[in-house]
């Protein structure tokens, strides 16, 4: 950016919480004055919410800037502390586990159960020679094995590398090789759109090009027919048959806990690797405050997957440490039918959903009558993660989910950061509608300028991170340098910015005049149209509040006058009329929408209307790709595309316009 972002939405609207969620919050306002007063005693406090095996000698140890460590000196078992404190404290019968398989079959896991299977697990890791710092990798369907693998690994001190099961071999292939796995967990496959989806051939084509990996486990899941080699062993065969005893033994807490690879939409994906004792401490803490989760009542429902790491702190870490009931979820939200998600909150009576903006706009899409065919009165709390999420998503969340009063936290964190840094409390914060608020107590976030200096209310620029926090990764595996590089040099040290290590988010940002922050976008999606920055979260938030639209992208495409001009790809709501002069009126309609909301520089050069646009395997817009076709170019890598004849679609033009 060439200067700061433009400051172009005014949302004013705001939500205070529902005094009974107020009145009984687990966190409460007084957490931001503690945490600003001493940020260390803070997180200390906090890693005194979990069970240690011998107390940490000094909190925090940033003598190696910017290679941090927490609770030097501390020791505890990261899967003791998500499943064995509760079954020794009487909590065995609880389920932790609600499992819904797609085609309509269930699991019911108690703590108990998760406990013994995990058990078995590490026996049976063990025996395959496995031992603390080996990589596993784990390569699984939305089934309990897939926690019940996570922690086993963590259990012994293996370090996991998780990866989503929708990637191709070479991408299985590359990540296997990085970290050097040397036992992979897999099934034959999993249910997706109503039939089976293999996994194990993959697997196999991957493993013939990695000679680290010594041993394959594979779960039955779908019954359908695979290949086998001397290298593979049946997870029935081999974990159900192991002893069910097995003593957790307490590792350091800077023992890697695991490694974690970034979608990376451009470059080399990058191991993001997180450490034990201060990973284990945020990812608890913020789901207790951000989630408000009280174990004993609350059925709780992240609908990411595992794959992810929303899927670590969130499905696996965040909640069993803190003792939650959950569900999870193996399938697709529209199968067999488009109600399936409310169906399940209705099912299980689910309190907290916590899900991702991608997932609301689909929803808009389909429309409200269908949430409203299920009861969905049991929930009190929403959340959504992964994108900025429209102002006008925000408030249909609420509208036709929330009944109209339900707080939603909007939650932003990246893999990098392990978990939640910017989000509002729900007991506490009065919240805006499409920002992330502020920042949690003991986590301090800025907005910064070209030069790196602290942007006034009201300006935009770049999202940085002023201060080491817990559950930081500690560096991308194998690569220091790239480490130092990618995050800690745009700001950092040493570019003339004296000691002080400033992290770089890599997203642009503003501070409303309330000081409270709104994220805009990665940096690399901004448009520069005759001199302003504009984001590209603003130009789609204010298509989406247009009552036609569900979801848009914009995109900045070279022009012979302004530099970049906006170009805009949105997808209509429900039976909206789109078909020849009905099209042409509601383009020239949507333009003066956005030159009305944001000003005239904000007006689209063009807007396409399409039936879907371009979305990563993890819901991330990929504005790469239609960069392509405003520009007309030939397409660039669909590899990571979740359906790659969505870009067919759009070239091809349901109502390309003007
Ligand atoms: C990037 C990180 C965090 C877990 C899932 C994604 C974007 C994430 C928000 C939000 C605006 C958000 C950012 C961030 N992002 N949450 N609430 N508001 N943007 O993890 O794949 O590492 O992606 O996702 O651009 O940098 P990830």
């Amino acid at each position: 950016m060439s200067e700061a972002l433009a400051n172009l939405l005014n949302e004013t609207r705001q939500f205070p919480p529902p005094a009974e969620l107020a009145a009984n919050a687990n966190v409460t306002a007084d957490a931001y004055g503690e945490a600003a007063e001493d940020r260390l005693a803070f997180w200390e406090r906090q890693a005194g919410r979990l069970h240690w095996a011998r107390q940490w000698d000094q909190v925090l140890d940033w003598s190696n800037a910017p290679f941090a460590k927490w609770f030097v000196g501390g020791q505890l078992n990261v899967a003791y502390n998500c499943l064995d404190r509760h079954v020794e404290a009487g909590r065995g019968d609880k389920v932790a586990i609600h499992w819904e398989g797609e085609p309509g079959d269930t699991r019911t896991v108690t703590y108990a159960d998760l406990h013994k299977l995990t058990c078995q697990a590490a026996n049976a890791l063990t025996e395959l020679g496995v031992t603390a710092g080996d990589r596993v990798a784990i390569y699984l369907p939305m089934i309990p094995e897939a926690a019940v693998a996570m922690l086993a690994c963590a259990r012994i001190g293996a370090t996991h590398s998780v990866v989503f099961g929708g990637f191709s071999a070479d991408a299985l292939t590359n990540r296997i090789q990085d970290a050097s796995a040397k036992v992979v967990i897999t099934a034959d496959g999993g249910f997706r759109r109503g039939k089976p989806s293999a996994l194990k051939p993959t697997v196999d084509e991957a493993v013939a090009n990695c000679p680290s990996v010594e041993h394959v486990l594979v779960v039955r899941r779908t019954g359908e027919e695979v290949a086998w080699s001397a290298k593979d062993h049946w997870w029935h065969e081999t974990v159900e048959t192991a002893p069910p005893e097995h003593a957790a033994q307490p590792f350091d807490a800077e023992h890697p806990l695991y490694i974690l690879y970034t979608s990376g939409t451009t470059a080399r994906p990058k191991g993001i690797l997180h450490t034990t004792g201060g990973y284990l401490t945020q990812a608890s803490y913020t789901t207790h405050a951000v989630f408000d989760l009280k174990p004993e009542t609350d059925v709780y429902w992240c609908t990411a997957d595992i794959g992810w790491v929303t899927g670590h702190s969130y499905i696996v870490y965040g909640p069993l440490s803190n003792g939650a009931t959950q569900v999870m979820y193996e399938g697709t939200p529209d199968t067999p039918h488009k109600g399936r998600f409310w169906e399940i909150v209705d099912k299980y009576k689910v309190t907290i959903l916590y899900t991702a903006p991608t997932l609301i706009r689909t929803m808009m899409k389909w429309g409200e009558d269908i949430p409203a065919g299920y009861d969905l009165s049991s929930l009190r709390l929403l959340g959504s993660v992964g994108e900025p999420i429209n102002p006008e998503a925000w408030i249909w969340y609420r509208q036709y989910v929330g009944r109209g009063e339900l707080p939603v936290v909007d939650t932003w964190w990246q893999t990098e950061t392990g978990a939640i840094m910017i989000s509002p409390l729900p007991g506490v914060t009065e919240a805006k509608p499409g920002s992330a608020m502020t920042a949690l107590p003991g986590i301090v976030a800025d907005v910064v300028d070209d030069q790196g200096q602290s942007v006034p209310n009201g300006g935009g620029g770049y999202l940085v991170l002023r201060e080491p926090w817990p559950s930081t990764l500690r560096t991308i595996w194998g690569d220091d340098n790239r480490f130092i590089e990618t995050y800690w040099s745009r700001f950092g040290a040493g570019a003339n910015h004296g000691d002080d290590w400033v992290y770089f988010a890599g997203d642009g940002a503003k501070k409303d005049d309330d000081g409270h922050i709104w994220l805009l976008g990665r940096v690399d999606d901004v448009m520069l149209v005759s001199g302003h920055n504009i984001s590209t979260t603003e130009v789609e938030s204010a298509l989406v509040s247009h009552p036609s639209v569900a979801e848009a992208a914009v995109v900045g495409a070279t022009d012979p006058t302004t530099g970049q001009a906006i170009v805009a790809f949105a997808i209509p709501r429900g039976s909206t009329e789109i078909s020849g002069e009905a099209g042409e009126r509601l383009i020239a309609d949507l333009r003066n929408h956005v030159a009305k909301t944001l000003g005239p520089i904000a007006k689209p050069r063009q807007i396409m209307l399409v039936p879907e646009l371009p979305k990563t395997r993890s819901g991330k817009i990929m504005r790469r790709l239609l960069r392509d076709v405003a520009e007309h170019r030939s397409l660039g890598d669909v590899t990571t595309l979740q359906d790659s004849s969505v870009m067919d679609l759009i070239s091809s033009g349901m109502g390309a316009g003007k």
